[in-house]
């Protein structure tokens, strides 16, 4: 087959550039762990209230100063809606969604996620700084979605 030298080189550039750029993510998907906070556990978003985990959405102590988040997303709210833990607490929140998609995110700290029908969501976060941080819902869910919000006391 002839080939134009120029093509010829630009086909060769855009293979390399191919190349690193599945290496890259490759490496990173596999060497180093990172993948999108999922641990694909189901749930049926129609009876989460009679799930053996979600029928009771609280704060739970589980450890030395580690806690446990049950919450439950439907438009338009957070349960539990006020959380408070104190300063340096690992919180591990366990989401499911009773309805629609629901985006959970603190500002200023690194929670930020989805929860999706028929799954689970987990999420850890420490909070190192005391004050009062607010949860808002980042995707849009409905006419009541700016009104989605919760609020995380950190105390000293
Ligand atoms: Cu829930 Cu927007």
């Amino acid at each position: 087959m002839k080939m134009n030298k120029m093509e010829e080189i630009w086909m060769i550039v855009a293979i390399v550039i191919i190349v690193i750029a599945m290496s890259i993510t490759g490496y990173q998907a596999f060497a180093m762990g990172m993948s999108p906070p999922s641990h694909k556990e189901h749930i049926d978003p129609q009876t989460v209230e009679e799930h053996p985990e979600f029928s009771e959405p609280g704060v739970y102590e589980t450890g030395d100063n580690e806690y446990e988040v049950i919450m439950t997303l439907q438009a338009f709210q957070f349960e539990p809606s006020e959380i408070s833990v104190p300063e340096g607490a690992e919180v591990t929140f366990r989401m499911a969604t009773k309805d629609v998609v629901h985006g959970v995110n603190v500002p200023h700290t690194n929670l930020n996620t989805m929860v999706i029908p028929g799954y689970i969501q987990e999420i850890t976060q420490t909070f190192n700084e005391a004050g009062e941080y607010i949860m808002v819902c980042n995707e849009y869910c409905g006419t009541g979605h700016q009104m989605m919000s919760a609020t995380i006391t950190v105390e000293e």
